[in-house]
């Protein structure tokens, strides 16, 4: 059985499966063929943080799956009244099939898992937001973005980033990530990824001038300057992020045609403008959309797996 807690746990051929099982299922999504690939099962989805995205394409993915989602934010259930994580976990896995969860610490998710009797998909934590980059690489597929792209993310060194990193130095393309000082990635995902590019021949370039990371880029992707969790860090975020914003001036300098990619909520005037957001908007929400097929894939790929 395997879970899904971040990339760095899977190999090209296994993210390339997933991607390609999400496209099989989209194709047959549109043509109005839903396909019980996982019928009669219980997706427990556990929310300790809010969400649109997350919640809509799990809970709508399983019930076109076949399945039911059963939606359990903290505030309902005991796990926030400080129920231990090992206890839920056996107590749910125990009655549901696959669980989703959205939590703070990585190692709270990872607890879980340890505990969980069926697959633990994780559901964005502090540290890492797998899910939303597999709906990002089946967008740059696509988009015809997905052959040696660059790829520039500009912005927090936060779990979007440390997914991106995961992502491209395991499929092998570049990635140049700017941010200001002080808001790096996480040096230790940063080591690992650079040790996965030695196999995969990713190029991963760390800087501190965005225009220099978008200059030349197929992809260019931002993420909020505050995320769930930061809101306190707000007034001091504002300010060192300023010269950080994704707007028309920079995008010009990537290819002419670059896309643009936000896994949202996006905050316009901060990490990018009205104007950026506007114009890539097919682009974003496709990516929206794409986490309903993503998510479809990283699901009927696990139940798979579990049944050998
Ligand atoms: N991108 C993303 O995960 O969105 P939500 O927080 O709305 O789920
Ligand atoms: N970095 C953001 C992503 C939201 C989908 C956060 O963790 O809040």
């Amino acid at each position: 059985m395997r879970h899904f807690l971040t990339l760095r746990d899977f190999s090209k051929e296994e993210i390339l499966e997933m991607i390609e099982l999400a496209r099989q299922i989209k194709a047959e999504a549109k043509r109005k063929e839903y396909v019980p690939y996982l019928k009669n099962q219980t997706l427990a989805m556990i929310f300790e943080k809010s969400s649109t995205r997350t919640r809509v394409s799990f809970e709508v993915g399983i019930y076109q799956l076949g399945g039911i989602g059963l939606f359990l934010s903290k505030n309902d259930i005991q796990l926030g009244r400080g129920e231990p994580m090992k206890d839920t976990a056996r107590v749910v896995s125990r009655m549901c099939d696959m669980v989703m969860i959205r939590t703070f610490e990585q190692e709270k998710l990872e607890e879980f898992a340890a505990y969980s009797s069926v697959p633990v998909i994780n559901g964005l934590t502090d540290t890492y937001h797998p899910v939303q980059l597999m709906a990002d690489y089946l967008t740059m597929i696509e988009y015809d973005k997905a052959d040696s792209p660059i790829v520039a993310y500009v912005g927090d060194g936060n779990n979007m980033a440390h997914s991106w990193l995961m992502l491209a130095s395991k499929l092998g393309f570049t990635l140049r990530i700017a941010t200001p000082k002080g808001y790096e990635p996480n040096s230790q995902i940063v080591e690992e990824a650079l040790e996965f590019a030695k196999k995969s021949g990713a190029l991963i370039e760390l800087l501190h001038d965005p225009k220099e990371a978008v200059k030349g880029a197929d992809v260019v992707t931002t993420d909020t300057w505050i995320s769930m969790g930061q809101e306190e860090e707000k007034q001091k975020r504002l300010k060192d992020f300023q010269g950080f914003q994704v707007d028309s001036e920079m995008m010009n300098l990537a290819k002419p045609d670059a896309i643009f990619l936000h896994c949202l909520p996006a905050y316009r005037g901060y990490e990018v403008s009205e104007e950026v957001f506007e114009a890539h908007a097919n682009e974003i929400f496709d990516e929206a959309e794409n986490r309903l097929h993503a998510q479809k894939g990283v699901m009927v790929w696990l139940d798979r797996k579990r049944r050998g």
